[in-house]
């Protein structure tokens, strides 16, 4: 290979965007930019060598391109909108992740691609961050094992997958520029440590490295992070890409393992020749960059000549999205067993604009371009129930004139402005009252790329939506009737003010196009639910332990333009003072009451989890834990089993307790039992022990707890570790510039 060869190897084909100058790294050979309408990115072709082009494209929910292609009028190129990554893990079912998986990975391949940009697994360390529904939880171990299950589902197709965005990218604002300052602990323990489990456990083809930077470092930059960690202490095999347009030095991210820069300008082509040219980047670092480059093209169907045929199984898949919808709904309210609707409930009045206008999934790329979505309303009717024509009506022609009077989209990922709550007429709310059964009131949200959520109405309800709420409950109940509140969005929200009005409230999540059928699977009772949090719901944003240091401050005025001049916005810095200290790390050692619980989610049904059992009394090697579950109730349905353990405080302080694993059971009928079995490595006992740069599981007694929620423990057992284990040395890597004066439990 030339020096230009291999500096185009490592530099993707460009990306035009709409409204911005042309980016595109060509013409040269194997200009292939157009080879799938709509995808995310290409990489380049050496005919000469025998490399084709590769295509790759978003995202979690399923895959992004353009649906329609100019002179191609017969012919649609829809792909499925699966549920939004936070619904896949509240399913808690690796099996189920590992199956939607298999579906996109299929649509992905069907349409003539090789990467899919997914999944993605930042930490939800506030609930304002803007991307959180396309990651799955507060805890890296479920961040981690979801990811694991996604990559092998997807990758048993034969293409792969770029689990995104390494690292620590958990806000948008200043996403570019912002610097995290965080400490080696924290980062090691929960930023890290989901990417740790999935890199070991299923090797992805690809990293996608993130834009922010980490304790001063742009991780794209960083050859800690990419090579020593990545590469040598998880021994991760593949390519590592940057996230688009992300970083400054093609050069620097060339020396760091950053293989790939995505989409790829002609500068950065320039640079990274010049730089051979002149001694700053020896050819040996371009050689296997390049190299990786190369053994990843070798892999894809593109090059092996796939012949795609563009007409991936679509029925099949959406019978997959519904499914997976049900599975990961979280019951968090029922009183008096307000659902399953009881077969008297005939017609429904709903209320709520989302209940006419269901959101499947977030905005940016982490959408999907779906043939359609199924909202409530249409769920509703295809299970049987009538609706209430003349709210459906009004809704319908509010929710018409509200989009049409909407400015124009600044640019393309832009979010729409919410459409704010019709108000109802006092004389309608009483009429409805009387004629209809159940009213159902629908709460939407929505979020995505470049933007994060705001506290006021957003987070917190808006007053219209307050008003709703009690005015609705106010007339149902008056009538002896039930108000059952749908939550229709992809990050938390405040429930804790107004979760006393409704009989049953039902998180629905972002359920994919299938969505509105599969709530009215759970609410007919032909689903029981069995989604778990993996997410708490503070009962005030003020809980929240980031809340003081999200998003951060801007450190100037002054606009930071990139390597290609477009402008990036200003340096900025955030803190994570919490530490370890994140979600129920924190709300359950320290003490302090949330809404819903980490873990929890209510069912038709009743367990009973009894007979925790360990495999010795003492810690050796590793040690194995059974349980035993009983649905004691009387209809069939699935439990979670989560094992947290509390570790020793000696010389290093530790969360109340942590999950470690978990698993779901079967379809388990009236009076069935079965019994699941957990193990536990030394590294499972472990926590980042700072001055020794290691992870250490300190001597003393483990106690292991076995329940359906952080605060559900229904068993616990204890063993001991007769002495310190030294688990694994690490490398001092990835220092905070300065001390961080980060929060402890008291000792
Ligand atoms: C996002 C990535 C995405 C990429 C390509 C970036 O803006 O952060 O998650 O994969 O665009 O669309």
């Amino acid at each position: 290979m030339s020096l230009e060869e291999k500096a185009r190897l490592v530099v993707g084909m460009g990306m035009n965007i709409p409204g911005m100058p042309n980016m595109s790294n060509g013409p040269t050979v194997g200009q292939t930019m157009d080879k799938v309408p709509g995808a995310a990115g290409t990489t380049f072709a050496i005919p000469r060598l025998g490399l084709r082009t590769t295509v790759v494209a978003d995202g979690p929910a399923g895959v992004r391109i353009a649906p329609v292609r100019e002179g191609d009028k017969n012919k649609t190129y829809y792909c499925t909108a699966f549920p939004i990554a936070t619904l896949i893990a509240s399913s808690w079912d690796t099996t189920l992740a590992a199956n939607i998986g298999k579906a996109m990975g299929n649509e992905l391949k069907s349409y003539g691609m090789d990467v899919l940009l997914a999944p993605a697994l930042n930490i939800h360390r506030n609930p304002l961050g803007g991307r959180n529904f396309e990651y799955y939880s507060e805890d890296p171990i479920v961040s981690g094992f979801m990811t694991s299950a996604m990559v092998n589902g997807i990758e048993s197709n034969g293409v792969g997958t770029s689990i995104k965005h390494y690292a620590a990218n958990n806000q948008e604002t200043n996403r570019n520029q912002v610097n995290t300052i965080v400490s080696e602990r924290a980062l090691r323990e929960i930023y890290l440590r989901g990417f740790e489990i999935a890199v070991k456990q299923a090797q992805p083809w690809t990293v996608m490295s993130s834009y922010n930077r980490i304790n001063g470092v742009s991780a794209s930059h960083s050859y800690e992070l990419l090579t020593s960690i990545l590469r040598k202490e998880w021994g991760f095999k593949g390519m590592v890409m940057t996230d688009w347009f992300g970083g400054y030095d093609a050069v620097a991210q060339m020396q760091a393992g950053n293989d790939l820069l995505m989409p790829g300008t002609p500068n950065q082509v320039k640079d990274i020749m010049a730089a051979v040219e002149n001694g700053k980047l020896s050819m040996a670092v371009l050689d296997e960059n390049a190299g990786r480059v190369t053994d990843y093209i070798l892999r894809t169907p593109s090059q092996q000549g796939y012949a795609f045929n563009n007409a991936p199984d679509l029925t099949t898949h959406a019978a997959i999205a519904r499914q997976a919808a049900a599975e990961g709904m979280v019951l968090l309210q029922n009183k008096s067993q307000a659902l399953p609707l009881p077969a008297s409930v005939k017609s429904i009045a709903a209320f709520g604009n989302t209940s006419y206008d269901f959101i499947a999934g977030g905005t940016g790329s982490g959408d999907v371009n779906e043939a359609y979505t199924v909202s409530l309303a249409e769920g509703l009717r295809n299970a049987g129930y009538t609706l209430d024509a003349t709210l459906q009506q009004q809704y319908t022609q509010y929710i018409a004139d509200a989009k049409a009077k909407q400015p124009a989209k600044k640019f393309f990922f832009e979010l729409p402005p919410p459409i704010a709550e019709m108000p109802i007429d006092p004389a309608l709310l009483e009429a409805k009252a009387n004629s209809c059964d159940v009213a159902f009131v629908t709460i939407g949200r929505n979020a995505g790329e470049f933007q994060d959520r705001q506290q006021p109405n957003d987070f917190d309800l808006t007053t219209a939506e307050q008003n709703l709420l009690q005015q609705v409950a106010t007339a149902f109940h008056a009538k002896g009737k039930k108000m059952i509140v749908i939550l229709n969005i992809g990050g938390v929200i405040e429930t804790a003010s107004w979760r006393q009005h409704a009989d049953a409230i039902l998180l629905a999540w972002q359920g994919g196009q299938e969505g509105g059928n599969a709530v009215a699977d759970i609410l007919k009772g032909k689903v029981n639910p069995s989604g778990k949090l993996t997410t708490s719901f503070p009962l005030q944003y003020a809980d929240v332990p980031s809340a003081n240091n999200f998003p951060g401050i801007e450190l100037s005025q002054e606009e930071v333009k990139s390597s290609f001049g477009m402008s990036m916005g200003k340096p900025s810095e955030v803190t994570y003072e919490e530490g370890i200290y994140v979600g129920y790390r924190y709300y359950q050692t320290f003490g302090k009451p949330v809404a819903f619980p980490f873990g929890f989610g209510l069912s038709y049904s009743q367990f009973h989890i009894s007979k925790l059992v360990l495999s010795q009394p003492q810690f050796k090697g590793s040690i194995t834990a059974t349980v035993t579950v009983t649905n004691t109730g009387k209809v069939a349905g699935k439990e979670v089993v989560q094992l947290y353990l509390s570790a020793p405080a000696r010389a290093m302080h530790k969360p109340g307790m942590e999950l470690k694993t978990f698993a779901k059971t079967k379809l388990l009928q009236p009076g069935e039992t079965q019994t699941l079995r957990f193990t536990l490595q030394p590294k499972d006992l472990a926590s980042f022990d700072t001055q020794q740069t290691a992870w250490v599981a300190e001597q003393g007694t483990y106690i292991v707890h076995a329940g359906n929620a952080v605060n559900s423990i229904h068993q616990r057992v204890s063993f001991t570790l007769p002495s310190s284990l030294l688990v694994e040395q690490c490398q001092k890597v990835l220092v905070p510039q300065r001390a961080i004066n980060e929060l402890q439990p008291p000792r």
